[in-house]
């Protein structure tokens, strides 16, 4: 398994077949994908072929105090790939870069059946309220502070 940085385009498929097969590809085109200074995307790929994406982008959440913080979205595994420790790997190799960027925490609007996977690599639940976001389902709101060491 290879990471590797890829544009925003290149996230679009797995993006669309995995989070939003329902809605139409523009829906899974996100604010500032293409804006290289405020974010970034990575894949990671099994023989050649891209399996697993995540994006990270230079956003600040009212929640939290943190002076510089960033989303993470759009984390998608094909269904043959999961569990097979390629998101884990995404933010492993994430989690440096965006503490190179000074930025302190990292947070994500976390689908319901993801929070256990969010869990794992050491999110936390903001608070116990869930909430719906349209035409995708419930959510919680997670975050990941960077300042310990990893
Ligand atoms: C959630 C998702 C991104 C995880 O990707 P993945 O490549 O399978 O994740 P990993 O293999 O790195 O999993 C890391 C750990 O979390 C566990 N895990 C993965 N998905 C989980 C889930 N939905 N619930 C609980 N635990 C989960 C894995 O078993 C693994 O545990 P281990 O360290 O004990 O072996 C993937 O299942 C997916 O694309 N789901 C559908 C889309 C989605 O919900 N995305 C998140 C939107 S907020």
């Amino acid at each position: 398994m290879k990471v590797r940085r890829i544009s925003a385009s290149d996230t679009y498929q797995i993006r669309h077949a995995v989070l939003a097969p329902h809605l139409p590809l523009e829906a899974v085109k996100f604010l500032n994908d293409d804006d290289e200074d405020m974010s970034f995307h990575l894949g990671a790929f099994i023989d050649g072929k891209l399996v697993s994406v995540a994006s990270f982008f230079y956003e600040k959440h009212p929640e939290f105090s943190d002076l510089h913080q960033y989303q993470l979205r759009g984390m998608a595994t094909l269904p043959e790939f999961e569990k097979k420790g390629l998101s884990s790997e995404l933010l492993n190799v994430a989690f440096p870069i965006i503490k190179q960027n000074f930025c302190t925490l990292v947070w994500c609007n976390a689908r319901k059946s993801a929070v256990g996977f969010y869990e794992k690599v050491g999110f936390i639940k903001a608070d116990k309220s869930e909430f719906e976001i349209q035409d995708i389902g419930p959510h919680f709101l997670m975050f990941k502070k960077l300042t310990d060491a990893f």
